[in-house]
């Protein structure tokens, strides 16, 4: 676990909060960029920034975004968090990529990695997994070392933390989560305080997909229409968590069913992705036509169930081995222009002339 290698990774100020062996006795953050170095314009274009990369969620990025232009226009609360945001929706639309591509796009840079954590949690569904979280109690096992997020905090106080999958966290992470969005403070076992007023809290939640599936298994037709879908998951979401603490956050947002011309556009990103560093390294260049993109969409074979997920799998199944052995063969040289086409149900590529 990255974070945990972090934490015992003792330097030398790091003892400088009298007595206490971490967290926030860190000192000075790690990190140089921070919300205040955020342009104006850098917040402006961020919503076109991450639609470029999250397909058929227009709606839900713009409310984030919006949340967050009024962050920077000093329009909160300051000592609060920048955000926080509850998504829901059906599988693999979108939910957690949304707040992994916000972080990308507004905290990560060329020189400074961090700021991301996630917390899954399905690994908190028992009260004292939470001392992951803050650390355990003085005189427990690990105490010394501080909790997960309060030690990432005082690190990388410009951070997105992602709650995935929130419905199956033990209850007392809503005591946690009352404290962070009231506050803006966590306080770590030991005794230091944290500020969360520059994270953005992003969650995302599963409560009531699963019956939403069963639906359509049940025989309501083909095509459950998206408020219906939506009232659904509204109606599930407010009969299991606690309204006060749903109250308290800034956005519950929907998150669409895609359609075959998103999950066409999907594709397109995801074999840009494969070939990210081909280009560059091989010098061939490499373009797909339509029947390319059809094969991997598979008619949209398990994107009921699974969403856009299976897609990177199929991309890398059926194009990315197959040129791999092609390159490794010198099938192609260097400068090669090469279009990917179908031949019988396989992916081939041909030079261009
Ligand atoms: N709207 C989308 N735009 C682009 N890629 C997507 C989209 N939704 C899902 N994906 C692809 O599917 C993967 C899983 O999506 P994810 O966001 O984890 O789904 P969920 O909604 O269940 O949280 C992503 O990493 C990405 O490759
Ligand atoms: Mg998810």
């Amino acid at each position: 676990n990255p974070e945990l290698r972090r934490n015992l990774r003792v330097g030398p100020q790091q003892n400088r909060a009298e007595g206490n062996k971490c967290a926030a006795a860190i000192g000075e953050p790690a990190q140089k960029r921070r919300f205040n170095d955020v342009t104006p314009g850098e917040v402006l274009t961020l919503a076109d920034r991450i639609k470029k990369r999250v397909v058929g969620q227009d709606h839900v990025i713009d409310q984030i975004t919006e949340s967050i232009e009024m962050a920077k226009a000093d329009l909160k609360n300051p000592r609060r968090p920048k955000g926080s945001f509850l998504l829901i929706g059906p599988t693999g639309v979108g939910k957690t990529l949304i707040f992994e591509v916000l972080f990308e796009e507004l905290i990560k840079t060329a020189e400074e990695e961090d700021g991301f954590i996630c917390i899954d949690c399905p690994e908190y569904c028992l009260e004292h997994d939470i001392a992951k979280l803050i650390g355990a109690p003085p005189g427990y096992i690990m105490s010394d070392k501080g909790g997960l997020l309060t030690n990432h905090i005082a690190m990388y106080p410009f951070s997105v933390v992602l709650f995935d999958e929130i419905e199956k966290a033990h209850q007392s992470i809503y005591n946690l989560q009352m404290k962070i969005t009231d506050k803006g403070m966590l306080t770590d076992s030991q005794g230091n305080k944290v500020s969360l007023s520059e994270a953005i809290i992003g969650m995302t939640s599963n409560v009531g997909v699963k019956e939403m599936q069963g639906l359509k298994a049940l025989g309501f037709g083909a095509r459950i229409d998206e408020e219906t879908k939506r009232e659904h998951l509204e109606k599930s979401l407010f009969g299991h968590f606690n309204p006060e603490w749903l109250g308290r956050l800034d956005g519950i947002f929907y998150c669409r069913s895609l359609a075959a011309e998103d999950y066409l556009k999907i594709v397109d990103l995801e074999l840009a992705l494969a070939l990210k560093w081909f280009a560059e390294r091989r010098k061939i260049e490499v373009s797909w036509n339509e029947d390319v993109k059809q094969l991997i969409y598979a008619n949209g074979a398990d994107t009921d169930r699974f969403g856009a997920r299976p897609i990177k799998g199929r991309v890398e199944r059926l194009f990315s081995k197959p040129l791999s052995k092609c390159v490794l063969r010198n099938d192609f040289q260097e400068g090669d222009r090469l279009e990917a086409g179908v031949e019988k149900e396989k992916i081939i590529f041909e030079r261009r002339s």
